[in-house]
């Protein structure tokens, strides 16, 4: 028995969690160890000798797997986190799969451990919801069947919501095309350290065959077609698994997770898809629900009842600090999109039955606004909140307007009533401190929200009722070339609201919080095209913003936050694992 195989028992001794979990979901499953030949045949024994004890039977070998995928965790409540991991059998087989959860990277002061099985079921996905563990506590955390070990990665669980909590810190982050190029803002987050988790907007795959977005020579989509069926989607997934910076980023911190539309089809809704067509790509429902369920294969998140993969959204709390609201803007209620008019915004816009999230969803999100248990409460959703006012901005041609039409209609600006509903909601009940967070369209905004924020007519001089902030992308495009800089420009004379701008570099939002403000800093990288670059920040490019406890009033031009003093080793994961290590 080595010192781990000690540990564990003194830990499983003094009443950790042994908990069973299947693939795909929360629970389910056996998760027994294989209990080997039952016996074996009487063999003749002299009278008056003593039968021998028969000998215990030997289990049968686990099977040979690799760990092509990484580990990730994410969903962290006070007590419980998500844990993942995707194993490769030599052959089909039911592998059961230990999860260890320990205090140290090296993994030796375990305090419980969980078993799960992976199957073809659920395409060999292993999630563990680790149970039992201690609140506002960094982890670390290892797969293992066998002999053979996972990569190790850390996590952490959130502080009860009750506790007096004065700071946290988080990386926003969204839209990340295989295709563009590198994933050189996964490592620039992967490297920071003191983080308490990632929150992903969305598109973190997307759908489309070789050469249809993104083109970059050494990142060929798999399949190369776009992705229909089920076998598609997970073959994406896998894929997209297999970066070394996006294991980086999952090994160092929890996600937390939504889809946007580029996990099922480009400008999804509720009932199909813009880039979906019935006559040679089947049914949408059923491409729906194969998408969906994939992504809560592949994905750390926790599902709201095993098996249920029609709902995300959800709510977190971090401590008496924040509350984090996820909405499902694309695929539960969204009614279809508008078509982009030219020259005019189409009026059915404003039609108050238009429904960008479903009845139940807009409770939710009400409630947690009025009953929040944080001092700041952030949304995190997928399409931008803030109005934006295309018609009347100087420059532009035609063209360019069209562009943007077309982004804006399938935005919050396509869904007028439901946004009026939240923002008179806060401004009813008198509601501080909101922020929303969006990712989606490949661009950096902070923007400040009102009703009706027109120019001269609005209420632009009135208090703000929230504030926005708008997440840049991984790697697919921002706007083209002229169009950015124009924009970025022109784009404030007749949208006041609209604080700042950049609309094509890369990047992400370090988020910031403590009781009297939350900061955005918008971090950009060097490139997304030359491997040896991939995570270095361009420092010029950094902007910084925020709101104050009480005022959605945005700030510009603040000192960049101090990182804090880790509660835990800095850990960084080595990248490139040696698989043959894992395979014992
Ligand atoms: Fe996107």
């Amino acid at each position: 028995m080595d010192h781990r195989r000690r540990a564990l028992v003194r830990a499983l001794g003094a009443g950790s969690t042994l908990a069973l979990a299947g693939c795909g979901g929360g629970s389910g499953g056996d998760g027994g160890v294989p209990a080997g030949n039952p016996g074996t045949p009487n063999q003749p024994t002299a009278p008056d000798t003593p039968t021998p004890p028969s000998p215990e039977p030997e289990p049968p070998a686990p099977p040979n797997v690799r760990f092509l995928h990484g580990v990730a965790s994410g969903d962290p409540l006070s007590t419980q986190v998500i844990l993942w991991t995707r194993v490769t059998p030599e052959e089909d087989a039911v592998v059961t799969v230990t999860a260890t959860v320990a205090t140290d990277p090296a993994m030796t002061a375990v305090v419980a451990q969980y078993q799960a099985v992976a199957s073809a079921d659920g395409d060999y996905c292993v999630k563990v919801d680790a149970t039992g563990l201690l609140p506002g506590r960094w982890y670390y955390y290892q797969f293992e069947v066998g002999q053979q070990r996972s990569p190790v990665g850390r996590t952490r669980t959130f502080p009860e919501s009750w506790k007096a909590t004065d700071r946290a810190r988080f990386a926003v982050v969204s839209c990340s095309n295989f295709p563009n190029g590198y994933f050189s803002v996964y490592k620039a987050v992967a490297d920071l350290g003191d983080l308490d988790f990632v929150l992903h907007l969305g598109d973190y795959i997307y759908e489309y065959g070789a050469g249809e977005y993104g083109d970059f020579p050494e990142r060929v989509p798999d399949p190369p077609h776009e992705i229909v069926t089920r076998e598609d989607y997970r073959r994406r997934h896998a894929q997209y698994k297999t970066d070394e910076d996006l294991q980086a980023l999952h090994q160092q911190f929890p996600m937390i997770a939504i889809w946007d539309d580029h996990e099922s089809a480009n400008d999804s809704w509720h009932g199909g898809a813009e880039n979906h067509d019935p006559l040679t790509e089947g049914v949408w429902q059923q491409r729906k629900s194969a998408a969906r369920e994939v992504y809560f294969e592949w994905m750390p998140i926790r599902p709201r009842e095993p098996g249920n993969t029609d709902i995300i959204y959800r709510r977190f709390h971090f401590g008496d600090l924040l509350d984090l609201t996820l909405l499902d803007t694309r695929l539960e209620s969204r009614d279809e999109p508008l078509p982009a008019a030219a020259g005019s915004l189409d009026p059915n816009r404003n039609d108050p039955d238009r429904r960008l999230i479903s009845e139940a969803q807009m409770d939710f999100l009400l409630a947690g606004l009025d009953n929040a248990r944080g001092h700041w409460r952030f949304i995190g959703q997928q399409v931008m909140f803030a109005q934006l006012n295309i018609l009347e901005i100087p420059g532009l041609t035609p063209d360019m307007k069209g562009q943007l039409l077309a982004v804006n209609m399938d935005q919050w600006d396509g869904y007028t009533a439901d946004r009026d509903t939240i923002l008179k909601h806060i401004e009813d009940n008198r509601i501080d401190n909101v922020v929303v967070l969006t990712g989606d369209i490949h661009t950096s905004w902070a923007n400040e929200l009102y009703r009706n924020p027109a120019v001269l007519v609005g209420d632009l001089f009135a208090r703000p009722l929230a504030a926005e902030f708008v997440a840049p992308s991984v790697t697919s495009p921002g706007f083209p070339d002229g169009l950015a800089e124009l924009a970025s420009v022109a784009l404030p004379v007749v949208n006041p609201h609209i604080r700042y701008t950049e609309l094509k570099t890369h990047g992400f939002i370090l988020v910031d919080v403590t009781r009297g403000r939350a900061q955005a800093e918008f971090h950009y990288v060097n490139s997304i095209e030359a491997y040896d670059l991939r995570g270095q920040i361009n420092d010029r490019l950094t902007k910084v913003v925020a709101v104050e406890s009480g005022s959605s009033r945005i700030k510009e031009d603040l000192p960049l936050s101090r990182p804090r003093t880790l509660r835990t080793a800095l850990f960084h994961p080595p990248v490139e694992h040696n698989q043959e290590e894992v395979l014992s």
